[in-house]
């Protein structure tokens, strides 16, 4: 591994201005087309001799090998000896996996039915009860696709702080309300403060049968019965599924519930395009290969401490939530699988905010920051609103040209010479342009790849969510890390609980400190 390293250290990357100068052709080698979303690398550092020195070190990392293993259903989360199955949800892995997904799935629409046929009583709002994995899939693809028309108003709550709860009780009704308890392991200590304190909500709202209109989703069916639901609303999934893969799965069931079956299945279909891709696509052109290995480099040979995720679509404006669980949580380890430290810099930091906002918030870090910062421009042609449906729609064509405006900056800048013709265009006087003129160059030869999708349909969406779920595995093997565990959130869970319990704040004076100040301040409520 480290010769390969040294042989991508070893290489002098090139201003971008200067790639394209010298390579003619660089558009057309730098753009793929897959599951009808473009992708252009061609504002990224790529080129052929990288892409070779990457090919080499994917190979040193055995990653064929790993990818075989991911879809064979091995154990690759190597700590707590599972698979990692994900991609069975959408009929990508091994057959009695693929199998046992079609079942769920039929469960599942089985479950729906009953609702819609009123066995639940006269349902028309879900409270869905979730945190993390549990909650972020959900909240995002009804956000996106959930259908005003739709029959039902779903409503997720994470949040352990009452406001989160208290707001959806403001507008439900709780004799017309079905609560969804979304926990894999069922002990996560929010969701199950939550489902009580709706439990409680319900019987106060005058449902006689509360536990009655709880359906569980877990892979924890055993504890779901010990809180007292029936085995018939529980909707078990296989511990193979992680977390935050797991939209695909039980989970998913509020998402089945807002946009209907059609719209789950183009949504499974979207992503099973892309494991297939992933599967078979050669390295040059494989689309969560080329984003997974960009990122190693930029994170490992050009010290970029962040990745920005920025949808130009507000209706993608969870999505940079979604993926920083999905990445932060799968990536970001500092110990290898083999139990030592990491040799390199892991996971970046994942954010965003959906364009044109970022524009007038942080993209002038972007420009003229110090710190380098990749950026995916996630662009959609087709507005999800009858504002942005016609092709002459004025803020549709504001936004894109926004989006692909900002690209351009951060490729060319912008040197002196041209702030100083333009200000002496404009007849501002010769000591004003030479104080000013610094503070308005731009370095340029900033990063960006572009992935303009022609609408935000069910099948791209879950397309471009696989392809972040893969680009992480990528990223996983050549750091050497299990991206399917999660120990780091442990410890804040035990250290909360000694709290509670009144013993935690002993271990140091600061938190004894602010725990007799908190105590104070609540008896003064
Ligand atoms: O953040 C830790 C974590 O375990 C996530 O991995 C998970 O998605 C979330 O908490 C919720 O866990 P559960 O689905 O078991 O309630």
């Amino acid at each position: 591994m480290n010769k390969q390293w040294a042989a991508i250290e070893a290489i002098e990357p090139r201003r971008l201005t200067e790639l394209f100068r010298v390579q003619p052709d660089r558009l057309s080698r730098l753009t793929i087309e897959e599951a009808g979303i473009r992708f252009d690398f061609a504002k990224t550092h790529l080129d052929p001799a990288l892409i070779d020195a990457f090919i080499a070190l994917a190979k040193a990392r055995d990653f064929t090998g790993a990818r075989e293993a991911f879809f064979a259903g091995k154990p690759v989360n190597v700590t707590e000896e599972r698979a990692a199955e994900h991609p069975a949800e959408r009929g990508q892995g091994i057959p009695d996996s693929v199998k046992r997904a079609r079942q769920l799935h039929s469960r599942m629409r089985a479950l729906i039915d009953a609702i819609e046929a009123d066995a639940f009583g006269p349902i028309q709002q879900v409270l869905h009860i979730g945190i993390g994995g549990s909650a972020l899939g959900p909240q995002l693809l009804i956000d996106v696709l959930g259908d005003e028309a739709s029959r039902y108003d779903v409503a997720v709550v994470s949040n352990v702080d009452g406001a989160a709860l208290q707001a959806v009780f403001d507008r439900f009704d709780p004799t017309a309300t079905l609560v969804v308890m979304a926990s894999k392991t069922f002990t996560t200590m929010e969701t199950l403060l939550n489902a009580r304190s709706a439990l409680t909500w319900l019987e106060e709202g005058g449902v006689a049968d509360p536990f009655g209109r709880v359906i569980a989703l877990t892979a924890s069916p055993d504890r779901a019965l010990e809180f007292g639901i029936d085995e018939t609303r529980i909707l078990p999934f296989a511990e193979s599924i992680g977390g935050r893969y797991s939209l695909w799965s039980a989970i998913g069931l509020p998402i089945l519930i807002s946009v209907g079956w059609e719209n789950f299945r183009a949504l499974l279909d979207g992503a099973a395009d892309m494991d297939q891709h992933f599967r078979v696509a050669p390295i040059p052109e494989n689309l969560p290969v080329i984003l997974g290995l960009l990122g190693v480099w930029y994170i490992d040979f050009w010290d970029a401490q962040s990745h920005a995720v920025l949808p130009y679509s507000q209706d993608l404006e969870l999505l940079p939530a979604y993926l920083q669980q999905l990445d932060m949580e799968s990536n970001g380890k500092s110990v290898a699988r083999n139990g030592k430290p990491v040799e390199m810099p892991t996971a970046p930091v994942v954010w965003g905010e959906p364009g044109t906002n970022g524009q007038h918030a942080f993209h002038q870090l972007l420009h003229q920051g110090t710190p380098l910062i990749p950026a995916d421009f996630i662009v959609v042609a087709k507005g999800h609103t009858e504002l942005g449906a016609e092709p002459t729609d004025q803020h549709q064509e504001l936004l894109v040209a926004n989006a692909l405006a900002q690209t351009q900056a951060l490729m060319l800048g912008r040197e002196a010479a041209e702030v100083e013709a333009e200000m002496k265009t404009a007849g501002i006087d010769a000591a004003t342009v030479a104080r000013v003129v610094p503070f308005r160059v731009f370095s340029g030869n900033r990063p960006s790849t572009t992935m303009l999708m022609p609408e935000l349909s069910p099948w791209h969406l879950g397309a471009l969510i696989a392809l972040y779920e893969h680009k992480i595995f990528v990223q996983g093997v050549i750091w050497g890390i299990n991206s399917f565990d999660q120990w780091g959130v442990e410890l804040g869970k035990k250290l909360a609980n000694d709290i509670l319990a009144g013993t935690g704040a002993a271990r140091d004076a600061s938190t004894a400190g602010l725990m007799a100040l908190y105590d104070g301040m609540k008896k003064k409520r």
